[in-house]
């Protein structure tokens, strides 16, 4: 299993986007999270496919996941793309045919990725398991940076990786958003996350590698014990 830190880049300063991205790139985190918003499905405006694009001319090594927090993702795929998202991440709970948008996705030679909402179960993502390569588990109400972590999302975290292992996947890539810090990072690690977005938490830093470099060995050192503590435990029966 890979560990991946995300720095959001809703959380930059749009004044100095270019620099902020770049400053991303030079942190060592694996890959860029892309806010996508539309007032309808969440209160809030962000950006749109510029943005990304110019993620792609800052940094073109620089992996981007392109989160798309839109009622209707399925009429914005292509232009996303075409700006150079890698990964698409839609919403569960968006307003289309998620099993066809996701193959859509793929057919693209993208990374499809589905999300729930933190009131949305996790048995909602079962079905589509199979067709994605990443469930993003939401840990905040998407909408904006800098909320509060919302620790009672992460029994959804071990429920699906759980249900990946069964299906043979144990590897499978579950990300968490929202409220991410040093503090509750590792506690979705426990949980059985392996990639971490982060938008105020690292972009307020001044060293922000370091930072980076301190949260995923906390999560890699967080994720192994409890795998222990599971085995020790499965042994004691
Ligand atoms: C929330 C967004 C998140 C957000 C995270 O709607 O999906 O990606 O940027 O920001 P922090 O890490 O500040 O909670
Ligand atoms: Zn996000």
């Amino acid at each position: 299993m890979q560990f991946q830190i995300l720095p959001s880049l809703l959380a930059a300063d749009f004044g100095n986007l270019a620099a902020d991205i770049a400053r991303a790139e030079a942190s060592g985190a694996e890959a860029l999270h892309l806010d996508i918003m539309d007032a309808h499905f969440v209160p809030n405006l962000s950006f749109g496919p510029d943005v990304v694009a110019l993620a792609r001319k800052v940094a073109p090594g620089f992996y981007r996941h392109v989160h798309l927090m839109m009622t209707r993702p399925d009429l914005y795929l292509e232009p996303f793309a075409k700006a150079g998202a890698q990964t698409i991440q839609i919403h569960v709970e968006a307003d289309c045919d998620v099993h066809a948008e996701l193959a859509r996705i793929r057919a693209m030679g993208l990374r499809p990725a589905i999300v729930l909402n933190p009131e949305t179960a996790a048995d909602a993502v079962f079905p589509y398991l199979r067709e994605c390569d990443e469930v993003l588990v939401m840990t905040v109400h998407p909408g904006y940076g800098g909320q509060s972590f919302i620790a009672e999302c992460l029994p959804k975290v071990t429920a699906i990786r759980h249900r990946a292992a069964a299906l043979g996947c144990p590897d499978f890539d579950i990300m968490v958003d929202g409220g991410v810090n040093g503090e509750t990072g590792p506690q979705a690690a426990a949980a059985g996350a392996n990639q971490f977005v982060a938008g105020s938490y690292l972009f307020r830093q001044t060293d922000m590698g370091a930072v980076v470099r301190a949260l995923r060995s906390a999560c890699i050192a967080a994720s192994e014990s409890a795998i222990m503590n599971t085995e020790m435990m499965n042994n004691a029966l």
